[in-house]
């Protein structure tokens, strides 16, 4: 009988305790969250942004945010208030990947995890948690595959980079160039930074179409599709006819890209997912419970041709 009722009360245990833990909220609502953000040099950029601030809102969690306006003192000057402030943690999209770890080691000191998206840092993997973003390098290999075939591995090739000291300029050029070496006819012939913006992007072109024959270059490689829409501006005023006369493949996959697609100015780009707010807060979440997370929570990326370019750009959002 003893043994009866204990099965019955373990029963009743079980029906009401295990989806009461079950239940445990893994939102992060009611977490204060810094959020250090590189700026708002690009349209990706924004559109992340956007997406960080409304993951934050629809989960209640109290996020603080920091524009570094593509300054890293301001970014460092940023976490500095965040510790102050005490926060449950940090979000740090880094603009360049060095000189981050004295500021990693005092959010460190004072027990704040702290979590890497998009960009990367050089410092000491243990000052934290994990990075939350794309795989740059193949974004480069992708980039340089697309632009092996359309030009049957024969092409003379001008680059816009993103920032300089930045992960992503300086994956993205290694990923390019690695493929690129495979073959013997396909050359950089100019190579400059643009900084990830448009203006940026339209000067440096119209240097470059100063510098050489433009009948010369085959295809201009941009890091970012800002760059490249300041590209197709400076073509199409120096009367060239981008995406026909000089091929073009960029990095983003924004709505205006595929708008340029649309009308004919840009022929491919490769996609970096802005919507890494979901997994960023997940991994705060996480580490918070005592979870032990890989060092890498990778964000998965196509690449996109004019003959979607319509449906794209009605998905993105574009107007
Ligand atoms: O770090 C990612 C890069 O930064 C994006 O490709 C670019 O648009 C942004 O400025």
């Amino acid at each position: 009988m003893r043994f009866l009722r204990l099965c019955v009360l373990s029963l009743v245990l079980l029906a009401f305790v295990v989806p009461l833990v079950a239940a445990q909220d893994n939102s992060g609502a009611g977490l204060t969250i810094g959020f250090a953000q590189v700026g708002s040099e690009s349209a990706w950029r924004t559109a992340f942004t956007d997406a960080v601030k409304a993951e934050a809102e629809s989960r209640g969690i109290n996020l603080l945010f920091s524009d570094g306006q593509q300054k890293q003192e301001n970014q460092i000057a940023a976490l500095r208030s965040f510790i102050a402030q005490g926060v449950d943690a940090i979000i740090l999209a880094p603009i360049v990947e060095t000189g981050w770890d004295e500021v990693l080691t005092e959010a460190k000191e004072n027990g704040i995890p702290v979590i890497i998206v998009d960009r990367n840092v050089t410092a000491d993997p243990s000052l934290w948690v994990t990075r939350v973003s794309s795989d740059f390098v193949h974004e480069g290999r992708l980039a340089a595959a697309w632009l092996v075939q359309a030009t049957a591995g024969k092409c003379n090739i001008v680059e816009l980079k993103g920032t300089v000291g930045s992960s992503a300029a300086l994956d993205r050029e290694k990923g390019f160039n690695e493929v690129i070496a495979l073959f013997p006819d396909m050359h950089i012939i100019l190579s400059e930074s643009g900084d990830f913006t448009r203006t940026n992007g339209k000067e440096v072109m119209e240097s470059f179409l100063k510098a050489v024959d433009p009948s010369t270059i085959c295809a201009v490689w941009a890091h970012n599709d800002d760059m490249l829409i300041g590209a197709i501006q400076a073509m199409k005023e120096a009367g060239l006819d981008p995406a026909n006369d000089i091929l073009t493949i960029s990095v983003d996959a924004i709505p205006d890209i595929f708008k340029a697609m649309m009308d004919g100015d840009a022929n491919a780009t490769v996609e970096l997912s802005p919507n890494m707010g979901g997994p960023a807060f997940d991994a705060v979440v996480a580490t918070l419970n005592g979870e032990v997370l890989p060092k890498w929570i990778p964000v998965a990326g196509g690449i996109y041709f004019p003959d979607t370019a319509a449906e794209e750009y009605a998905k993105r959002g574009g107007s």
